[in-house]
């Protein structure tokens, strides 16, 4: 039996898997366009990093097919593995390295061609380059988040998982992460990101699939979803930016690339 598609990016059949009594995902349906960006969209709980989990063959599925960069998860593992990046929630980044270090760091371990090339590049890329020989640990939430999906991308994997990939930043870092999921999308990469923000979905999806109860109950693009949903969810999507905005023209927009704390803990108090 062929596992592997003429079509890579992301497909998932009949996906189910339960922790003993609870179900959690019971049958889930979802193709992700090579070079696009889908949001999966669901509440606390719903079974988003179960479901990336999967796809990034660190759980195993009790039913169904899931196809990454046409490789089966649970048959071809391994070629799923260097195909993918994942970053969840908690940056993994060393506080003591600067971000070049980091970069280079995984680079050197990765065995890539050129590692502090390969660091620079990424530095460019994710607008680092100026914070570069600072330790990390004097990093604003948004930079340390940019330069974990920096890390993720040493090697050019061609598809992205980013587990809710702004929970727990301002409104200033949440755009800086959008631009840099915007340019990993630009360069072709494979996007599936999970949100439990609408505002987010909305920014950034070209498709946008909702999780609710261990299913996908409705997937497309914005303007499809729009046309679905009763008009008292229209209005909260719509509500959210404009808090945001606010917020934004109050603080300003300027991209801070230091932190109050100073480049430096001398412990001088
Ligand atoms: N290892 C586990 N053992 C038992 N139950 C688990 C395990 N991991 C997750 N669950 C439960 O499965 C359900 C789905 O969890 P999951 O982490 O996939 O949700 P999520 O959509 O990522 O939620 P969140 O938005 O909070 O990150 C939850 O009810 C969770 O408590
Ligand atoms: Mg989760």
């Amino acid at each position: 039996m062929t596992l592997a598609t003429q079509q890579s990016g992301i497909r998932v059949r009949g996906l189910t898997k339960s922790y003993r009594d609870l179900e959690v995902l019971r049958g889930i349906d979802l193709d992700v366009v090579p070079g696009s960006i889908v949001a999966l969209l669901g509440s606390n709980g719903a079974g988003k990093t179960t479901l990336v989990k999967i796809l990034a063959t660190l759980l195993v599925a009790d039913s169904g097919v899931a196809e990454v960069n046409g490789f089966n998860t649970a048959s071809e593992s391994a070629q799923v593995r260097a195909s993918i990046s994942l970053t969840g929630q908690f940056a993994a980044v060393d506080e003591i390295l600067t971000g070049r270090e980091n970069l280079t760091l995984v680079a050197r371990l990765r065995h890539v061609a050129d590692p502090a090339g390969v660091a620079d590049e990424l530095l460019t890329r994710f607008s680092l380059l100026e914070a570069a020989g600072r330790r990390v640990a004097t990093y604003s939430g948004g930079m340390r988040r940019r330069l974990d999906i920096a890390m993720s991308m040493i090697g050019n994997p061609p598809v992205a998982f980013l587990d809710e990939p702004t929970t727990g930043l301002d409104p200033q870092s949440r755009t800086e992460v959008w631009d840099c999921i915007r340019e990993l999308a630009g360069a072709g990469t494979t996007v599936l990101l999970t949100t439990q923000y609408l505002d987010e979905a909305e920014q950034l999806a070209d498709r946008i699939a909702i999780l609710h109860q261990g299913r996908i109950i409705v997937t497309g693009t914005l303007a499809e979803l729009t046309r679905l949903m009763p008009p008292t969810r229209i209005e909260y999507v719509e509500k959210r930016p404009t808090l945001e905005e606010i917020f934004l023209a109050l603080v300003g927009d300027a991209h801070p690339t230091h932190d109050p704390r100073g480049a430096d803990s001398t412990g001088a108090d």
